[in-house]
This record gives C-alpha cells, structure tokens and sequence, in this order.
C-alpha cells in the first residue's frame, strides 16, 4: 500500500450538495409556513407538538423513550455489548496491554493487526493519539478506578513510549529541530518506517498532546500521582514530552502539511482545528506549572492561528453553508470541500463540558455550519452509496464515508465505501448536539440547509424559505424536538450493527453495494470511534431526562 497523490481528478462534483447550493431558498416543499416568531409563541407551539407527537408515534420505530424505557431491546442490549467490545478490542492493539507482545513495544498502538492486504501493523500517531484519548475518558467514567483493564498502566505506557517516538530521528527530520515529529507512522517495534509515504501530517503532535494533557488534568481532577517510574512525575511529562508538541506547533502551524486521509499536502481543517485545541490545553497547562514565558509563546501562536482559521483558511467562505476541508482542492476545483474531516475537527477539538472550548475554538458542535456539513454529507452519500438506496425517504442516517471523491477502497484505489469512523462520528456529533443544547437550555436552530435531510427526521412537515427555524427550549416542542434528534442518531449506529460480523469485528469500511466488512480488518480507530458515539448516547438520553 503506497501513498499517493491524487493529481488529475478533473472536475468531481459532489451532485447533491452541488445543487443544494445553485437553489437554496427552494426548499419550499408543503404547504404551512413556520415563521422563527411564531414559533416561539407558545400557544402555537402547543397545537404545534400535539402534531409533532402523533407523528412520532405514527413513524417510528423507536428504540428509546424520554421515559427511559427501551423498547428495543435488541438495539439497546447489542449497544452495551459492542460498547465492551469496542474497549477490549483497543486494548488488545496495544503492545504490552494484555500481556507480553513479542513484536509490539509497550504502549505502541497498532491501527490494526493486519500485515498484508492490507499492511497496517505499524502505529500511526494520530490514530494512536485518538483511542487512547478515549481510555483517558473512560478512565475518567470510573472515577479513576478502572480495575478491570488497569487503565493507568497502559495509558502511561503509551505516554512513555510517545516519549520514546518523538526522539527518533526519521524520514521527516529529528528532535533537534523538532521536524521528526510530523513524522505520521513508524514501526509496531517503535523503530522508524523508512518507506515512502505522505509526510510530514502535522496533526500527529496536537492531538497527542490533547491525550497526554487530558490524563494530566484527570490525574490533577482525582488528586493521583503518576505510577511509571520512567515517567517520574506530571511535570516531567508537561516538559519532555507535551512541550515539544506544543514548541512544534507554534513553529509549523503555517506550514503546509499532509491531511488525516493522507493524500493532499495543503492547509486543512482538522489540522489546524486540533492544533489550536492542543495549544488552548497548553495554555491551561503552562499556567499551571508557572511556565509564564511559554504561557505566553503558546498566547502568540494561539491568536495567530485562530485568525488563520476564522479569516485567512477559507475554512469557511461566506458564500457556503458547510464547512471546507481542504480550500486549496476547492480552488482548483478538484473537490467540493466536504469532508467527515470537519466533523471529527470539531469533534477531536472540542470538549463539549469546557465553556472556554465554546467560546474561544471555532465550529462547537451547536455552531450550524458544522450540522450544515454533516447535512450535505448526508444528502451526497445517500445517493452515492447503493447501500444506503433502500432507505431512501425513510426517516434514517445512512452509511457515510470520507469525502464525496475518495477512490481510496481500502485496499487501493478503485471506489470510494461507506467508513465505520464516519458513521460513528455522525451519530456522535448529534449526540453531543443533543447534549450541550440541553445542558445549557439553548434553543434548536434548524437552518434551511439542514432541511432536506432533518424535515424526514424531525416531526415537523413545513415549509421554510431561506429561514432558519429557532425553537426556545421554554416551547412544549423542545424535548420532542431533541428526542428525534436522538433517534436519528440512533439511526446511525443501526447501520453499524447491521454491517458488523458476528462477533461485532469492524473493520475500516464497508462495502458500497453489498454492506460486507471491506479493508483492513479490527481497525483500533473504528473501535474507538463506536465506543465514544455510545458513551456520548448514554450522555445525551441523561441529559434530556434531567
Ligand atoms: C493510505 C492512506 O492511509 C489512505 O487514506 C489513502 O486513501 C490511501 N493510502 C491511498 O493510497
Ligand atoms: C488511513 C486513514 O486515511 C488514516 O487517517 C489513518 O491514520 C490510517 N489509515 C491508519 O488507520
């Protein structure tokens, strides 16, 4: 498997959102028209939910209920299971974890077991840095008291192998000059991979050390010492291994560098988004340990970076609705910018209970050019993943991939398939939206944008003109309105269930037309991506009962 770059794709457009785009004040559809006044006018608003309730009951198959009652107890007894799963499969691609790995180096994370057809046994920073963010989470659901994985220790040994990888001189440069850690894959043994590859991705620093400073403020939050010897103590960690991410980041953050997928050297995203979150985590941490002149390093870099994002990127051109990805493919008119990309930036930089997140790092999940994106995803892939044909019209999520344009099939390059990260982070997203909307008592928006994929999943059969619809959490339909929310989300992870094998194996992708498990097989970050989606339900139906 080689990385390549995709050079002449001519002009791809992605259909649907293409012509979402040329008309989008034509969503006119029924006949009643909504206006934002009226409906934050309760009296409307309660001859308004009798309508929605009957045609909730009317159309759905549910699987939750606000009153916590789970009629479908497939779903939820499958839910729980594959949860458990999730977590031990990740662990199980964690040298040292379980046990002794003769060919794995302690806290190294493979991305899969597989060693051919494809070749994955090697350890990628960014997949690595994500999973294990989300045993620290897990680590944190047990309040610091997880006997049954010994999370600590495996958390540590990844800290201190991270430690070890940064040091390496490699194909992307050293420590010395800080280089080598754009480095984005190396060895399950931690020794470097020398082979041609999309180098540098100039994520890999930002997002370990989002994991590494979130198990030092877990580690603060429940008064614990670090337990490694090698590791010492949290300062030594602040110094020797999350310093030089964050020195990196200050000092290439305006360099151009390889995307996630691994395929376009430019400015992206999900890069800079993560950056700018790690660099926000370091500015809480460089207080903390008194570190003033840093503090005020990473203040720089931090304001700068912002600007880029908001005003210079074109992350978010005026005159589009959704979120671009990569603006340079956008440019050359070689993609129209949609990317699931967008979605997990705001995922991976976002910690939905931190307040400072919301205010100061662009795009939180309540934002609506990040449901816009989902939403445009979702009205691309429905139409471009045979799989997901039957469903048309039903009130459901579908299967999703990466980018309208990927050809990447997982094992070369022929047509794009549905992911389980993808699907996962759908679901995901509107869980936490569900969530952070009901924490803090805010009111739904509903943009015309997010029209054509939510009017089949909310209860509400109207008609908007270039509008958004605002519903107060103070009108009867709030809680109904979030409730479907929920279930469509839920709607995504059914798919997951229906594509998994037997014993719940998830590979990279599944196949456009028949659904079967497609490339690499046991992929740790498909695990990770299910396992947070399904703590983040667990958090959402709790909020809306509260
Ligand atoms: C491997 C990369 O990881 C994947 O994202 C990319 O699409 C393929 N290489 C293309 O060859
Ligand atoms: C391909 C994906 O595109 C990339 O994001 C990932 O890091 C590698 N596979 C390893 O899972």
């Amino acid at each position: 498997m080689r990385s390549y770059r995709i050079e002449s794709f001519g002009i791809l457009i992605c259909f649907l959102s293409a012509v979402s785009l040329a008309i989008p004040s034509h969503f006119v559809e029924k006949s009643v028209l909504f206006s934002q006044k009226l409906l934050e006018q309760p009296d409307i608003t309660k001859s308004w939910t009798s309508h929605l309730i009957s045609y909730l009951t009317h159309s759905w198959q549910s699987s939750y209920d606000t009153k916590g009652t789970a009629p479908n107890d497939d779903f939820e007894e499958w839910l729980e299971k594959q949860h458990n799963r999730a977590v031990y499969r990740i662990v199980e691609n964690i040298g040292g974890a379980l046990g002794t790995t003769d060919d794995i180096a302690d806290g190294a994370v493979i991305a899969s077991p597989s060693r051919f057809h494809p070749d994955y046994f090697y350890q990628w920073t960014r997949d690595a840095a994500i999973t294990v963010n989300y045993l620290v989470q897990r680590l944190d659901d047990s309040k610091f008291n997880d006997t049954e994985l010994d999370l600590p220790r495996v958390i540590e040994s990844y800290i201190l192998n991270s430690y070890r990888l940064q040091r390496l001189t490699n194909p992307s440069g050293n420590f010395e000059t800080l280089s080598g850690l754009g480095e984005p894959k190396f060895m399950p043994d931690s020794t470097p991979f020398s082979g041609p590859w999309g180098r540098p991705q100039r994520d890999g620093p930002g997002l370990r050390a989002i994991t590494i400073s979130n198990y030092l403020n877990l580690l603060e939050k429940y008064n614990q010492e670090i337990s490694s010897d090698e590791l010492h103590n949290s300062s030594f960690i602040y110094e020797q291994i999350i310093k030089p991410d964050l020195r990196y980041i200050t000092k290439y953050w305006s360099s151009s560098g390889f995307d996630l997928w691994e395929e376009i050297d430019s400015y992206h995203l999900f890069t800079s988004l993560t950056q700018l979150k790690a660099l926000m985590m370091g500015m809480e941490l460089s207080s903390r340990f008194k570190d003033q002149e840093f503090h005020t390093t990473l203040v720089v870099a931090f304001n700068a970076l912002r600007f880029f994002i908001l005003v210079d990127s074109g992350f978010q051109p005026s005159d589009y609705p959704f979120l671009i990805e990569t603006p340079s493919l956008v440019a050359k008119g070689r993609r129209c910018g949609l990317d699931m990309a967008s979605i997990l930036a705001t995922l991976q930089a976002h910690d939905v209970d931190n307040q400072d997140d919301t205010l100061f790092i662009p795009f939180p999940v309540t934002d609506s050019s990040v449901m816009n994106t989902l939403s445009a995803l979702v009205d691309d892939m429905k139409y471009r993943y045979p799989i997901n044909h039957k469903y048309i019209g039903l009130p459901v999520g579908f299967a999703l991939g990466r980018y309208p344009e990927d050809i990447y099939d997982g094992y070369g390059i022929s047509e794009g398939n549905p992911w389980f990260i993808s699907t996962a982070t759908a679901a995901e997203l509107i869980y936490k939206l569900v969530y952070s909307l009901s924490m803090n008592s805010q009111s739904i928006v509903i943009t015309p944008q997010q029209m054509k994929s939510l009017s089949r999943v909310l209860p509400i059969q109207y008609v908007i003109s270039g509008q958004n619809l605002v519903v107060s959490s103070k009108a009867e339909s709030y809680n109904v309105i979030l409730d479907s929310l929920l279930k469509y989300a839920d709607t995504f992870l059914q798919i997951i269930k229906e594509h998994v094998d037997a014993d719940g194996h998830m590979s990279e992708q599944f196949n456009r037309y028949s659904g079967f498990l497609e490339g690499v097989e046991d992929l740790t970050w498909s695990y990770g991506s299910f396992w947070s989606a399904t703590r983040w339900r667990s958090k959402a139906i709790a909020a809306v009962q509260n």
